[in-house]
C-alpha cells in the first residue's frame, strides 16, 4: 500500500492510498479529483498531468512518450521541471510518500 499527498485544483490537500501496482492516474480519477485519463494511460492526452512537489527523485525518469506529451502540454498549460503524467506513475515503494499537485485543466 502506498500513500500520496495530493493537492487538488482547489488547493485542498488529501492523502490518497492504493495497493502497490495501482496506476496513480486511475486512483486520482476514481477519487473524483478531476483527472480524466482520457487516453487510458497511453501518454497521448495529457489529462493526467501532475506536478510532483516532493519525492520525484525516487521515480524513474519520464520515457520518450511521456516527455513528448509533457513538451506538447507547454502549449496549453504551465509545464514545470517536476511535471509528470500520473498514468506513468505506479503506486509502490518508490512512489510511497510522494506529494503531488494536480495540474490545471486545459
Ligand atoms: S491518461 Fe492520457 S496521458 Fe495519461
Amino acid at each position: 500500500m502506498a500513500k500520496i499527498e495530493v493537492r487538488a485544483r482547489d488547493g485542498a490537500v488529501q492523502t490518497v492510498e492504493a495497493p502497490d501496482g495501482t496506476v496513480l492516474m486511475r486512483r486520482l480519477r476514481d477519487a473524483g479529483l478531476g483527472v480524466a485519463g482520457t487516453c487510458g494511460g497511453m501518454s497521448s492526452c495529457g489529462s493526467c498531468h501532475v506536478y510532483v512537489e516532493s519525492g520525484g527523485e525516487r521515480l524513474a525518469p519520464p520515457g520518450e512518450d511521456e516527455a513528448d506529451m509533457i513538451a506538447a502540454l507547454a502549449d496549453v498549460v504551465e509545464v514545470r521541471p517536476e511535471s509528470r503524467l500520473s498514468c506513468q506513475i505506479v503506486m509502490n515503494a518508490d512512489s510511497d510518500g510522494l506529494a503531488i499537485e494536480i495540474a490545471p485543466q486545459f
